[in-house]
């Protein structure tokens, strides 16, 4: 099955991603020129991604020469704190942390020849038999407004990490988009991990999202990765590209669900052209089909995805439930529901998602902190 679904999906994914890449809007579209944050001792970050289990890496870029330093503890109270010098990755500055225990809160300020940040805290992993909050957001691009409100809007959860679904800048290529995009999430990336997936819209040019998001460092130089919390494990996918080179990413993915599915794992995969979708561009039918053989065999709950500006929950399909989240900055656009809808909605929001006593439950969330849906999904049997 693997192959034979993976040689189709090779083709049709490099046609699909060449007419994908160009039906969203020329790159670049209303940009506002950029200025730096001069309340920030950091021209960029501080962001937290996360590594191996126990393994954290604080990414960040500076306003002067010099190196700055990470002073840390384990544990909610004041100290004591180490000190670590952040290395050189090009032009950010990176301090990675090992050995951080599930379920502690890790405290961590940056210093610099300028001053300091404040403290910041954040969870690398969730302790035993603990809640997990997360959110989900996609589409920011430049709607800088809109991007900010969602972030401010979401800052007020309480939340363990975030998901973004890709199309985070117009253009990938350009530095100062991606400058911006860290200044606008600052206050929630300094204290939240970010569990990134590549948009059309971020591929372009010399590799910056690969080397924002360091997947060099933690991904293998991978655009496609999992991560545990818990009882849920978290895949994120390339939706463009990687099939092109022999589906590598197929294997990958397969042996990530086979693995979970043995260990009775909740999972969530996300991606950024959506499987099914009622927006704009519609379901990507290069995706939907290794994506539904995927879930159907493996018994996956939520699929997320992006890409059309708008709000969308599916009805369960062979068990597998999948929701569009693209419109946290990007034009907001109609959609027309069709047979698979449960919710669509044209607004811009993010998707607020708890795991608790082996489900998922699911809120999506606008602006004005209203929540406009939500469900309840409960665990999905593997069929094989
Ligand atoms: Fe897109």
């Amino acid at each position: 099955m693997t192959i034979q679904i993976s040689g189709v999906v090779t083709r049709l994914m490099a046609l699909a991603f060449a007419s994908l890449l160009f039906t969203c809007g020329p790159p670049g579209q209303g940009i506002s020129s950029w200025q730096p944050d001069e309340s920030s001792v950091l021209l960029t970050g501080p962001y937290i991604l996360l590594g191996e289990e126990g393994v954290a890496h604080i990414a960040m870029r500076v306003t002067k020469p010099g190196i700055p330093i990470v002073e840390w503890s384990v544990g909610s109270d004041e100290g004591p704190y180490s000190r670590m010098p952040a290395t050189a990755r090009g032009d950010l500055f990176v301090v990675t942390l090992t050995q951080l225990p599930a379920g502690d809160v890790i405290r961590y300020r940056v210093v610099t020849e300028q001053g300091s940040t404040p403290f910041y805290s954040f969870r690398v992993a969730a302790g035993e038999g603990e809640a997990i909050q997360f959110a989900a957001f996609g589409d920011t691009r430049t709607g800088h407004s809109v991007h900010r409100a969602v972030i401010e809007t979401m800052d007020r959860e309480n939340i363990d990490f975030v998901i973004h679904t890709g199309d985070m800048v117009a253009n990938g290529g350009r530095v100062s988009e991606w400058e911006q995009f860290f200044q606008i999430e600052r206050p929630l990336l300094a204290h939240v991990p970010i569990l990134p997936s590549i948009g059309n819209h971020d591929m372009s040019g010399r590799g910056n999202y690969r080397h924002y998001f360091l997947h060099d460092l933690w991904a293998k130089g991978r655009r496609y990765y999992a991560k545990d919390w818990g009882n849920l494990r978290v895949i994120a996918l390339d939706s463009g590209i990687e099939c092109r080179d022999g589906c590598n990413q197929y294997q990958f993915a397969e042996q990530a669900l086979r693995d979970a599915a043995e260990k009775d794992m909740l999972v969530i995969i996300f991606l950024h052209f959506p499987p099914f979708s009622s927006g704009k561009h519609g379901s990507s039918l290069a995706v939907q089909e290794p994506i539904t053989a995927l879930a159907k065999t493996y018994g996956v709950e939520l699929i997320i995805a992006g890409h059309d500006h708008n709000y969308e929950r599916t009805k369960p399909i062979d068990g597998t439930t999948y929701i569009v989240s693209g419109s946290a900055g990007a034009p907001i656009r109609a959609v027309n529901p069709k047979w698979f809808t449960a919710h669509a909605r044209t607004e811009p929001h993010f998707v607020l998602l708890k795991v608790e006593n082996n489900r998922i439950v699911l809120r999506a969330i606008n602006l004005r902190g209203e929540t406009f849906d939500t469900a309840i999904i409960d665990a999905v049997p593997p069929r094989r």
